[in-house]
């Protein structure tokens, strides 16, 4: 069991180091929280590639007649949402793996899917397949929401929107905070967990919004795409 305590002062670390990934990421949280109550959502609102449920945590705090579930295949950044996050569903799946939704069947039909700097990881197919699972999944009028960095179409602005100001990270990133908690033993236990389990592999399909909004149209969605952007970190809405 990790404790609240420690939980919390991972969390905040890690939140610190995922804005390295995810620019702007807590206006992207206020954003994706303002759709979520544009389309009026309420009840299971499902947070993919949750981590340790940052998103879904802002979810249950802004909007609450929601019910945040996250999903993830990582049971040790699960382990720390569930001990900081008590107002958040916790589920263990490998997102894109055959029947991979049957996760959810607990649950009445969400009314949103979120997800925040994590459906990079799939591969195009797997991700055309999920975008396809996600149709099927949700009811008319619920709602996609990927909050990601994109990156542009065009090289030349490519370059220039990685080199907008605000962008020269001191501290952490991905790979020191998980050094830490590696060597922190207070958490060895919750670790040993991670150790036995197959883990997402941390690829990056490389795709552009204009890409993931094809991927979605495709799948089904209507009315689809971008809401904010800030250089590669963008918002995506696809309503169903
Ligand atoms: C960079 S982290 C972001 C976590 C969280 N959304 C946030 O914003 O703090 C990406 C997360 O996606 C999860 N992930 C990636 N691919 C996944 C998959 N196929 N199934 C389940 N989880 C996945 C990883 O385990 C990791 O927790």
């Amino acid at each position: 069991m990790i404790s609240t305590d420690v939980a919390r002062e991972l969390l905040a670390r890690w939140d610190a180091q995922q804005e390295r990934y995810a620019f702007q990421r807590e206006e992207r949280f206020d954003v994706i929280c303002g759709v979520l109550k544009a389309f009026d959502v309420s009840g299971p609102v499902v947070d993919l590639g949750c981590g340790p449920g940052s998103l879904a945590a802002r979810i249950a705090l802004h909007i609450p007649d929601a019910q945040p579930i996250g999903v993830d295949a990582d049971p040790f950044l699960l382990a720390l949402g569930k001990a900081a996050y008590p107002g958040v569903e916790f589920v263990q799946a490998m997102i894109g793996d055959a029947g991979w939704e049957r996760c959810l069947e607990p649950y009445s039909a969400p009314s949103a899917v979120v997800s925040s700097t994590a459906l990079h990881y799939p591969s195009t197919s797997v991700l055309g397949a999920i975008y396809r699972d996600l149709a099927r999944l949700l009811p008319t009028g619920a709602v996609l929401i990927n909050a990601d960095m994109f990156p542009l179409s065009c090289a030349i602005l490519d370059t220039a929107a990685s080199a907008l100001p605000g962008q020269d990270w001191i501290g952490e990133d991905w790979n020191s905070w998980w050094e830490s908690v590696q060597r922190d033993p207070r958490v060895a236990a919750a670790l040993s967990a991670r150790a036995r389990t197959a883990l997402p592999e941390g690829g990056d399909n490389g795709l552009s919004a204009e890409a993931h909004i094809t991927l979605m149209q495709i799948a089904g969605f209507r009315a689809v795409g971008e809401v904010w952007r800030h250089g590669r970190s963008a918002v995506i809405v696809a309503a169903r």
